[in-house]
């Protein structure tokens, strides 16, 4: 007998990713758009090797709807069972009808409600945390939480300081209310400051990317590592019981930080950042299909998630899968 919204937990029991076909290395970004770059300082600085650009006329929905597809068949999930549907974006088709309907449209999803989420590059860390509350709360028995981003349109391909690092993609998890047992979301954790919103943003008038590159690296190693403790704390648990930490990929150098701050060796930390460069709210789940699917996480796994992005937004989550 299940006497109240406790006994609830998300679990993720679907993940599926979608890339673009087109994939540019370093080398062809920088001749393609005329960059004074060159691979090793990209490679040097970020990690980054190369990304893959969505085709003409591909929208975030075309993405999220390929990236949910996959995460659905791996769950074993059929779409009329789907009744929510979250897509975290800060490039949507349009500012509405919201992606995450266009997307409830293309999977043939008829019940149920869908809405977008901006949080830029925190933005799958958001979907999930208002997914498992939601899920909690009884608002809804089976989610897809759904991460799709196409920065190729929105950075600035003058702009050699920002253009290299983006890519495009989209990441999805199938959320399942499931009423007791160990697996789940065990906690979530949500910041932003808007106080720093101008290190990091889409400019109003240009309407494409303007980073001040030091200021956000500085905020991301201070933030993210705070969150992180305080998602343990939380849950009275060590570094030592976290399996695999599944970074948002926006820089190696973060990335690396944050495994050593948790004393991870680095096959324990999901890197795709120098395949996908930084897909922004894409990245994590995009990560977590690739090391679901060839067999790292396993079932039972403790898996630690965090992301900065712009706002400032920042956050992570804890769950078992
Ligand atoms: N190729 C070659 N040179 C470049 C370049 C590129 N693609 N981009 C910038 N430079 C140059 C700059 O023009 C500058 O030249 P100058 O000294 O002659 O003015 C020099 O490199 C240093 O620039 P700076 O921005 O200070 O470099 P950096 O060491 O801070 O590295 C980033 C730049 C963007 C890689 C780094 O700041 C970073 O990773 N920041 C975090 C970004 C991030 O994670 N954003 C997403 C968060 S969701």
């Amino acid at each position: 007998m299940i006497s109240s919204s406790q006994d609830i937990r998300a679990v993720i029991i679907g993940t599926g990713g979608y890339l673009p076909e087109e994939a540019l290395d370093n080398d062809a970004v920088a001749a393609r758009y005329q960059l004074d770059t060159s691979d090793a300082w990209i490679v040097e600085r970020t990690g980054i090797r190369r990304r893959h650009i969505a085709a003409a006329g591909q929208m975030a929905s075309d993405m999220a709807a390929e990236a949910a597809r996959a995460a659905l068949a791996q769950a074993g999930v059929d779409v009329s069972e789907v009744d929510a549907i979250i897509v975290a974006t800060a490039t949507p088709d349009s500012a509405f009808p919201s992606t995450a309907a266009r997307v409830q449209a293309k999977l043939g999803v008829t019940q149920g409600f869908a809405f977008d989420i901006s949080a830029a590059c925190t933005g799958f860390v958001y979907a999930l945390s208002v997914a498992d509350a939601m899920l909690r709360a009884r608002q809804a028995r089976c989610a897809l939480v759904i991460g799709a981003e196409v920065f190729s349109r929105i950075v600035d391909w003058t702009d050699r300081g920002t253009c290299v690092l983006f890519g495009d993609g989209a990441g999805a998890v199938v959320v399942r209310a499931t009423e007791g047992g160990e697996r789940g979301v065990l906690s979530t954790h949500l910041h932003a400051d808007g106080n720093h919103a101008d290190i990091l943003l889409v400019d109003e008038v240009a309407g494409v990317v303007r980073m001040t590159g030091r200021e956000v690296f500085r905020h991301a190693v201070s933030k993210l590592a705070s969150v992180v403790d305080e998602a343990l704390a939380a849950n009275g648990l060590q570094k030592s019981d976290v399996k695999w930490l599944v970074p948002h990929q926006a820089n190696r150098r973060i990335i690396e930080a944050m495994g050593k701050k948790l004393g991870l060796p680095a096959e324990q930390v999901v890197m795709t950042v120098d395949r996908h460069a930084n897909t922004s709210a894409a990245s994590i789940p995009l990560a977590l299909a690739e090391a679901t699917r060839d067999g790292r996480i396993q079932q039972g796994d403790l898996v630690l998630m965090e992301a900065i992005g712009g706002g400032l937004t920042w956050g992570a989550a804890l769950a078992r899968f």
